[in-house]
């Protein structure tokens, strides 16, 4: 389900210092990965701190459509009983992943090799979103896909029933892409392999290893090499899902940039194959303390202090653009605020996101006074000593489009406003009363 049709406008003004903790969501990527190997696994996996945001609920609908028993107990604690590798059923409707690519491509791979059918649909932007990126090779498994023009939603897979392994390189660096096919992998005899350009982030195959699979890395000269066996047992285990870096990254912009802050963030993945904004932050000089680092759930986690920082442009190499993937949105608000330009690199996957999010932050920027340059796969924003503001940002169904101008106009010399403030429910339902808290105004 994709939030509620009715647009709703949102401003944000100019604030006083923000202090406080700021206690963000779990991690949306492992929640999906949670959900899903919960469902393919013997027995019960408990959860604890699932993000409850619109993406994740969508999955965990699905996955009950397969054949899961899927439970809330209390906030963010769920258990699902699984079907195990293979036991999956035709569901009944079609399934609708809202808003979420993570969420349909995924599904769409841990079903794709197991003899039944299912139709899947999205919101508008996922509806625009590419898809053969990952119909492309689990038809080479031998399923049988049938999509609307151009590869997009809604698209029917009947499952291969004598499904073959599969080595593929991937054509683009995709954690989406892996995951989708390390999950089909599981129920195809012998090795699956999947070769990505660049690494990028590993829950799948952290997590397919606590589950009990065989599942290697390894960094070949052809690129980044990952083997998973077939057909293993994946046994219920519990998971505790730690705190989205992704999320974190808008309070820690808003207190980068907003006078006199500084908050805690405490149990932040910092997953080095999520880690680059904070990478880049450093490189900018910004004051990020990184406390008491501990290991939560099978992933390295710290407790982030920050403070309002002077911050300098940097050039952010094409090689780190997977480990950041999803924080150039809040970089580009950030790099308003720092002396020099932020040259962002190797970034053409932004183009194909919830939306083009190239187009979508020049404009919005642009429209507040921020000098940008875009080429077709790099973003160049001019940072000033003060961001005039006043404009008003085109959301396009992104939340993070939605957050990111939103945090801008904490810091800019006049209000600035979003058409839509209802999809940032879809990965951080508590982002306006958690900013507000810090002394965020918004209106
Ligand atoms: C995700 C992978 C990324 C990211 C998305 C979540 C995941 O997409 O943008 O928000 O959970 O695997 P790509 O791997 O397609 O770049």
């Amino acid at each position: 389900m994709s939030h509620s049709a009715e647009p709703r406008p949102m401003t944000s003004r100019r604030s006083g210092p923000l202090t406080g903790e700021a206690l963000v969501p779990g991690d949306k990527s492992i929640s999906h990965r949670a959900l899903i190997l919960g469902a393919m696994a013997v027995g019960e996996t408990r959860i604890t701190g699932l993000l409850e945001g619109q993406d994740v609920l969508d999955t965990a609908k699905a996955m009950a459509a397969f054949g899961a028993q899927v439970t809330r107990h209390g906030p963010g604690e769920w258990s699902v009983h699984g079907v195990g590798v293979g036991g999956f059923r035709s569901p009944e409707g079609v399934i609708d992943c809202g808003n979420s690519g993570t969420g349909v491509r995924l599904i769409m791979g841990a079903m794709a090799t197991t003899p039944i059918a299912a139709t899947f649909t999205g919101d508008a932007s996922l509806s625009r979103r590419p898809m053969a990126r990952v119909t492309d090779p689990l038809s080479q498994f031998g399923a049988r896909i049938t999509a609307r023009d151009g590869d997009r939603l809604p698209i029917t897979i009947e499952g291969a029933t004598d499904p073959v392994p599969l080595t593929y390189r991937t054509p683009v660096a995709s954690a989406q892409i892996k995951s989708a096919l390390l999950l089909a992998g599981l129920n195809v005899p012998g090795d699956t392999v999947v070769i990505e350009p660049e690494p990028t982030r590993d829950h799948s195959e952290r997590m397919l290893a606590g589950f009990g699979a065989q599942v290697r890395s390894e960094t070949t000269p052809e690129g980044h090499r990952v083997t998973l066996t077939g057909r293993p047992e994946l046994r219920a285990q519990p998971v505790a899902v730690p705190r989205d870096p992704s999320s974190a990254g808008f309070p820690v912009a808003a207190a980068l940039i907003v006078p006199g802050s500084e908050i805690r963030v405490p149990g932040v993945s910092r997953n080095p194959t999520r880690d680059g904004l904070y990478v880049t932050l450093q490189e900018m000089g910004a004051d990020i303390t990184f406390q008491n680092p501990r290991e939560e759930g099978g992933e390295p986690v710290a407790d982030l202090l920050v403070r309002h920082s002077r911050l300098k442009g940097v050039s952010v190499p094409a090689e780190r653009a997977a480990s950041m993937i999803d924080e150039f949105p809040i970089l580009s608000v950030i790099a308003a605020f720092a002396e020099g330009a932020t040259v962002m690199n190797g970034v053409a996957e932004l183009r194909v996101k919830e939306s083009d999010r190239i187009d979508a932050m020049a404009r919005g920027l642009e429209a507040n006074g921020v000098r940008v340059e875009e080429t077709r796969d790099s973003m160049t924003v001019h940072g000033m000593p003060q961001v005039p503001g006043g404009g008003s940002a085109v959301t396009h169904l992104d939340h993070r489009i939605a957050m990111s101008f939103l945090i801008l106009g904490l810091a800019a010399e006049n209000p600035v406003g979003i058409d839509d403030a209802g999809p940032i429910t879809t990965s951080f339902p508590d982002f306006v009363p958690l900013m507000t808290r810090l002394g965020a105004s918004f209106d």
